[in-house]
């Protein structure tokens, strides 16, 4: 087993959480004798401070030359005055499109150990297991025409929904097939009752719901959608959205788990694919050692699962993050009452767990 995997650190937070998921990447590697290579490139502000660009194009390159990307974070306070298009996240936004994954899933998952930290009662959240199916390459983040126009004083800014039949239906596929091997049920959120976008996406996901008679398919208005996830987060299985619902709700639910740093994602769909926290730079705690690596952690679990089809070692890491909670571990954005942890002890205890979970199966199969 080989797999060669570009490693995009980026800014505030994110060198930190990805030297943690590559360290626990290598355990895994260690464990099986599988050939994991890691190859470190710039993007974002680091990017821009380094080479003048968010995305320099030997960054590029390797992404396209590799199996799959592992990228921190993107984004820093001093470039927030930029267009947005020299800022820091075009860089992210120009490598999503170059890898071509459409679809990005976003786990958001109440774990027991850490129920408390969520301001949901544990009743409301206690068992909710929602896989977000986000469209990535369309909407307002990729629509033309964009821009300023007028002068000073007049200025009007402008950005352009639109969605083709054929960006919904490849999206909307990864969504029926996500949740036929899960609850089988989809919740397709839009705002059908004001965009023209919406309404064909709606139309268009009844359509090839279709072909997945097993599924069940309902439809919410974003609005509802957004309250129904804090009040009944239970109630959903896949929720398939487009780009900028998906951005908003995936926060939105970061609660449902107790902290955004607890969130993993996975971009499928293109050549290669894209594994990135869902959480942001965090400059405030950026180089402290405080950050929590679990969500790029469990991203780098998602790389195992989706681009080397290695089911059982991306469980393996997944449960470990799971034990190293029950143990008491805690990061400071998930504290409440638990051994205060490190960013890099979060990531040694993972590899350790990881480790025993595996020995544990090779011992059980030996008897
Ligand atoms: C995310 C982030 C990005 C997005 C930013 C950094 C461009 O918020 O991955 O959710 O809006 O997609
Ligand atoms: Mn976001």
């Amino acid at each position: 087993m080989k797999l060669r995997v570009t490693v995009l650190p980026g800014d505030g937070i994110g060198p930190e959480v990805t030297a943690e998921a590559v360290r626990v990447l290598q355990t895994v590697a260690g464990i099986h004798g599988y050939k994991f290579d890691f190859e470190e490139h710039a993007i974002g502000g680091v990017a821009i401070r380094e080479f003048g660009s968010p995305l320099p194009r030997t960054t590029l390159d390797a992404c396209l030359a590799s199996d799959a990307v592992l990228l921190g974070a993107v984004g820093a306070p001093e470039y927030d005055r930029l267009p947005a298009n020299q800022r820091p996240e075009a860089g992210l936004l120009l490598l999503r499109r170059a890898l071509g994954g459409y679809a990005n899933l976003r786990p958001a998952i109440c774990y027991p150990a850490i129920a408390d930290c969520s301001p949901l009662r544990s009743e409301v959240s206690h068992g909710a297991d929602i896989l977000f199916v986000r469209e990535l390459l369309g909407g307002l983040y990729f629509g033309e025409p964009r821009g300023f126009t007028g002068t000073n004083g007049s200025t009007v800014a402008h950005n352009t929904m639109q969605y083709s039949v054929e960006e919904i239906e490849r999206v909307a596929r990864v969504a029926f097939e996500a949740a036929r091997k899960r609850r089988s049920k989809v919740t397709s959120v839009d705002k059908a009752n004001v965009l023209e976008t919406s309404q064909l996406w709606r139309q268009t996901v009844t359509r090839i719901a279709e072909s997945y008679p097993d599924v069940t398919l309902n439809h919410l208005y974003v609005d509802a959608c957004a309250m129904h996830l804090i009040t009944s987060p239970r109630l959903f299985d896949v929720v398939l959205t487009e780009n900028l619902f998906g951005d908003i709700l995936s926060d939105e639910a970061a609660v449902i788990t107790g902290s955004l740093g607890m969130l993993a994602s996975a971009t499928v769909g293109g050549e290669v694919g894209l594994y990135e926290p869902v959480h942001g730079s965090a400059p405030d705690i950026a180089g402290k050692g405080v950050a929590n690596p679990c969500g790029a952690v469990a991203s780098a679990a998602m790389m195992l699962r989706h681009s080397a089809n290695l089911e059982h070692e991306a469980r393996d890491i997944e449960l470990a993050i799971q034990n190293v909670l029950d143990a008491g571990y805690r990061t400071a954005d998930i504290a409440s009452g638990g051994k205060p942890t490190s960013t890099s002890d979060m990531g040694e205890l993972i590899c350790e767990s990881v480790t025993e979970i595996v020995d544990m199966r090779y011992a059980y199969h030996a008897v």
